[in-house]
């Protein structure tokens, strides 16, 4: 087996025209998958480029002979780590390190009933000179040969190294970090956020890109997969090429999405926390149901697309699944600099207001027994907020907070799936975050294929009412396609909604850099995804200073200069 994949076999440069020949091949022939060596870019690579491509280099043959043997399933004939490694969740002195023996992929694993061990080992250097952890991990049937290993006892703000084994086999290195100690001082804390990677729609160019990036965390904030069939125009088929419904349906699909070399370049480059949106189960699903889907078998549904996301995300086992009920809302602390809330605004949401789509402003939304969070998760965000001693209180969430009208049919309609559709759980939020005095409030949202820049009021319908925070949107990885650098949307949009500082309809992702005095958001987008090479440029940047709501004012008028030169 390791003939198949030894140094020798990426010794040899590949010209890029060639990589993207074979990695576009290897999306058509799963069997080209099983060679990994093949995917493997040699663009002119420093170490640090090579390490982070190395999702899908082979920096553990050297050394097998530092792992001991673990035992070895039959099935294990061709090489199980297809979909590459990944970590996520960081604390102070702990982080999870995941992966998922399949050595078939796209045919539902390749894996029969067999519980297979698999040894893990962390350390401190990328040769894994000093290994600091090791341990077994038992990979079973019930979540898909999957592992998800909780290490603890790391030390604060440290990049760590990792790697998996089974039989002989070394999976690709992941290099990871873990957060600050808690309440200990810190310069910076450099992020990014990512979300919509409809694989359908286009190329992953996008995490070409951001492993280039130096940051501490990866933020992704929902639309892992999607689970339609894919389109006429498709420019990847979906697999299984239908709307997936049942537990391997699901599988396949994920296996399908991280199979993709850039997505598992970027794991293995950096610590991800995940949160899902709509889409990792069915279109603008909510509480217990979308409101055209019978709700019985949709909660069938949604149980088994929890259990295949919890299955393919590094996530801790307090995430695992029960039944149709999964807890993925948490709170990670960055040093005294930073907070994250990760909300959840699917699962315990009440059914839509009014007919489900954009309306116009029909009482529902204010009806303060209707709740985006639920009433459990709501206290649990306001106890955390108000009890926070960090400088940024951030919020990671799916779906738009910020109040946006549009005029549709000579009227000024709301969406009823975003949080304008929940007003009188936002109002309650904002209305805690001013009388608890919580400082410096960001909300960082994914869902809607947009840059979107949005000040945050206590009143959203006066002007005059105070600013609360700043709703930071991030665009799309790869969904809706190539996208637009100016919209005549965004122009009405800015003119009906005075709060929207930026539009822009182009994919990509942010990065944000926190300070103690200051945070920064850069956003960065690409002219394409259709075509692989986009090259990516930062469009537009934001500042808001510690302790003034909303963008500072010295970043304020320009940046509604710039966003209105775009649209
Ligand atoms: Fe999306």
């Amino acid at each position: 087996m390791q003939e198949k994949w030894g140094i020798g076999n990426f010794g040899q440069p590949i010209d890029l025209p060639i990589f993207l020949f074979i990695y576009l091949s290897a999306m058509e022939s799963p069997s080209k998958l099983r060679q990994p060596h093949l995917l493997i870019s040699s663009e002119k690579i420093d170490r640090r480029t090579f390490l982070q491509k190395s999702a899908l280099s082979l920096s553990g043959v050297s050394l097998l002979g530092s792992l001991p043997f673990s035992s070895q399933a039959e099935d294990l004939n061709d090489y199980p780590f297809t979909l590459g490694v990944a970590s996520g969740e960081p604390l102070p002195d702990g982080i999870v390190l995941w992966t998922r023996l399949a050595p078939k992929p796209l045919e539902g694993g390749g894996l029969k009933d067999q519980e297979i061990e698999v040894y893990w080992e962390i350390a401190s250097d990328p040769e894994f000179s000093d290994i600091v952890q090791h341990g077994t991990e038992l990979a079973t049937k019930d979540f898909a040969h999957s592992v998800h290993v909780e290490v603890a006892g790391l030390s604060p703000s440290s990049y760590y190294y990792y790697r998996f084994k089974t039989g002989e086999v070394v999976s690709q290195t992941g290099k990871t970090k873990t957060a600050p100690a808690l309440g200990s001082d810190l310069a910076e804390l450099k992020f990014a956020i990512a979300s919509c990677q409809n694989y359908s729609a286009g190329l992953y160019t996008a995490y070409d890109h951001m492993v280039k990036e130096d940051l501490d965390v990866v933020f992704f904030l929902g639309d892992y997969i999607y689970e339609k069939a894919s389109g006429a125009n498709a420019l990847r088929k979906h697999l299984p090429d239908k709307e997936i419904r049942s537990l391997e349906d699901y599988r396949i699909r994920y296996a399908q999405y991280k199979s993709d070399p850039s997505l598992m370049a970027a794991h293995a480059a950096f610590p991800w926390i995940v949160v899902p949106d709509d889409h990792e189960v069915k279109n603008n699903w909510g509480g217990d149901g979308p409101p055209y889907d019978d709700n019985a078998s949709f909660l069938q549904r949604r149980s088994v697309a929890f259990q295949a996301y919890y299955e393919h995300m590094p996530l801790r086992k307090t995430s695992i699944p029960e039944g149709i009920a999964m807890r993925v809302y948490r709170k990670f602390s960055f040093g005294n600099l930073a907070e994250f809330s990760m909300l959840d605004t699917r699962q315990f949401r009440t059914d839509f207001a009014c007919s489900g789509n954009w309306e116009e402003n029909c009482a529902a939304r204010f009806d303060p027994g209707r709740t985006m969070l639920g009433e459990v998760q709501e206290n649990w965000l306001t106890e955390n907020l108000s009890q926070s001693a960090c400088t940024w209180n951030i919020l990671g969430q799916q779906v738009r907070m910020a109040q946006v009208g549009r005029k549709m049919d000579g009227t000024i309609k709301y969406a009823a799936d975003s949080w304008d559709g929940y007003a009188a759980t936002r109002n309650r939020l904002m209305s805690s975050i001013k009388d608890n005095q919580v400082k410096n409030l960001v909300v960082l949202t994914g869902d809607s294929h947009k840059n979107w820049v949005n000040e945050l009021r206590l009143n959203p319908d006066d002007p005059q009412s105070e600013v609360i925070g700043t709703e930071f949107m991030g665009t799309s990885i790869s969904s809706a396609g190539d996208g637009k650098e100016f919209s005549d949307i965004g122009l009405e949009l800015m003119e009906i909604n005075p709060d929207i500082k930026f539009y822009n309809e182009q994919r990509g992702y942010v990065v944000l850099v926190a300070k103690p005095d200051e945070l920064r958001a850069d956003f960065k987008v690409m002219p394409f995804v259709t075509l692989p090479d986009a090259p990516i440029h930062t469009i537009a940047s934001f500042i808001i200073a510690n302790g003034i709501a909303g963008l500072s004012p010295s970043n304020r008028d320009t940046a509604t200069t710039v966003a209105q030169a775009l649209v």
